[in-house]
């Protein structure tokens, strides 16, 4: 279900706004706009549609309008032309007083620069915002301790924001966002200010609090390594226009055009993608309790060298070919005894660790969930297409990037080709 839906928005900043909406309606370039009028277009008919308990991310040059869009969501600021629907409510049509509580308790917001009270302790920080809402001050104090907790800042409750690093900072502003128990968070280049290392713990943080959390997060950010590790979604803007929406997926393997395809430049592909992305859906599975004849019958109907063997929906090994006609000739009832391991890696394992695994051997690797599910095997070829988009679009005269994708592409001789095929043709 769509938690936040914007519909053909429209922001032209000056004091004839209206004066000018045909003509950005018309395409009137944002130069030409302000050559003529003196008016900013700010966004020029942007449409998207975020899913509760997404993390929807919007990408952008500095003056895209990436901020300009974020805050037309609790109404900081009113769109030209357009509608902002939040749970299917315009928020346009929000009348004063039910602005407030909205503001309040449906979206919190998280700023770059923390946005903090230098003079207040970080727990009146972390609870200010039920503070607001009027919440007495036992209760909001147990709930903002508990949110202090929750983002790794427990024991420092009584400090002042000079006494935190940035990044601790940053948490207390996570915290205070939370505490509210919004069911939006904007955050507006929220992590921008910190340094890289630190950085990427905030990153951690909150996708470990989003997988207990289910919010639905909106995350403004510049840079597209962030926005490929958080997003489900992502927006790209580009001087108001929206360039294009997708799953990282879909940015990574086709970007629009030059201005994304220059974000993607310096992308860490293999850091991005897991081996969730690189999985072939399984065509044929058997159990333990499979007959041997059966399993032969399907893998030889196939042309298939081998076969997952589950129990339960969990990976339990192998069966080949040749072992499923051991098991006929002799007379076995089921294939268990002839189950042999076969390598997993998990969904969520990083390409690079994932290439790591492939130039080392060539046998068939399985791609596992929670629990050990079994999800399908990993393709090998979808793996070097991942990593090397250039080879797929047929590039003359460029290498892939890093030696260990050169080190894949020569071990996927025919015969590993040929394997995977067959096993998943
Ligand atoms: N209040 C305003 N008045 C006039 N122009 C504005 C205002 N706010 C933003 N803009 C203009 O709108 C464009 C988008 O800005 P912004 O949304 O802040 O970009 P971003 O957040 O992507 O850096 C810029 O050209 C900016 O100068
Ligand atoms: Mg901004």
């Amino acid at each position: 279900m769509s938690k936040i839906e914007v519909k053909n928005i429209f922001k032209i900043f000056g004091p004839h706004s209206a004066k000018w909406l045909p003509a950005a309606r018309d395409g009137i370039s944002k130069e030409d706009l302000l050559a003529k009028s003196g008016h900013t277009l700010g966004l020029r008919d942007i449409s998207l549609s975020i899913e509760e308990g997404s993390i929807y991310v919007i990408m952008g040059l500095s003056g895209s309008g990436k901020s300009t869009l974020i805050r037309h969501f609790n109404r900081l600021i009113e769109p030209s032309a357009g509608q902002i629907l939040v749970d299917g409510v315009d928020v346009v049509s929000l009348g004063k007083r039910e602005l407030e509580v909205f503001r309040q308790k449906t979206m919190s917001m998280v700023f770059q620069r923390f946005g903090l009270f230098p003079h207040r302790t970080v727990l009146d920080n972390a609870a200010y915002g039920l503070t607001v809402q009027g919440v007495p001050k036992a209760e909001r104090e147990k709930r903002a301790l508990h949110w202090l907790d929750q983002v790794g800042l427990n024991g420092f409750e009584k400090q002042y924001p000079h006494q935190l690093s940035g990044g601790m900072q940053q948490r207390v502003g996570l915290a205070r966002a939370l505490a509210t128990d919004a069911e939006i968070l904007l955050m507006d280049e929220a992590f921008s200010a910190l340094d890289p290392l630190i950085r990427r713990e905030m990153q951690d943080n909150l996708l470990q609090l989003q997988a207990k959390l289910n919010k639905t997060i909106v995350f403004i950010t510049h840079d597209l390594d962030e926005a490929l590790r958080l997003g489900n979604r992502i927006a790209i803007l580009k001087d108001g226009e929206l360039v294009q929406e997708g799953t990282p997926e879909d940015i990574l393997l086709n970007p629009a055009n030059d201005y994304v395809q220059a974000f993607l430049q310096d992308v860490n592909r293999t850091k991005v993608l897991n081996a969730a992305h690189a999985v072939n859906p399984p065509r044929l599975t058997l159990t333990m309790r499979s007959r041997p004849t059966h399993a032969l019958d399907r893998m030889q109907a196939l042309s298939f060298e081998y076969a997952p063997v589950l129990d339960g929906k969990r990976l339990a090994g192998v069966l080949t070919a040749t072992d499923a006609q051991r098991a006929v000739e002799a007379g076995a009832r089921d294939v268990s005894a002839y189950v042999e391991d076969l390598a997993s890696v998990p969904a969520t394992a990083g390409l690079d660790e994932v290439l790591a695994r492939l130039v080392h051997s060539d046998q068939p690797v399985a791609v596992t969930g929670d629990d050990d599910e079994f999800i399908g095997m990993l393709s090998r070829k979808k793996v070097v297409d991942l990593v090397t988009p250039t080879l797929q679009e047929g590039t003359d005269g460029v290498e892939p990037s890093t030696a260990s994708t050169q080190a894949v592409s020569s071990t996927d001789d025919s015969a590993v080709g040929k394997k995977e095929s067959e096993t998943t043709a």
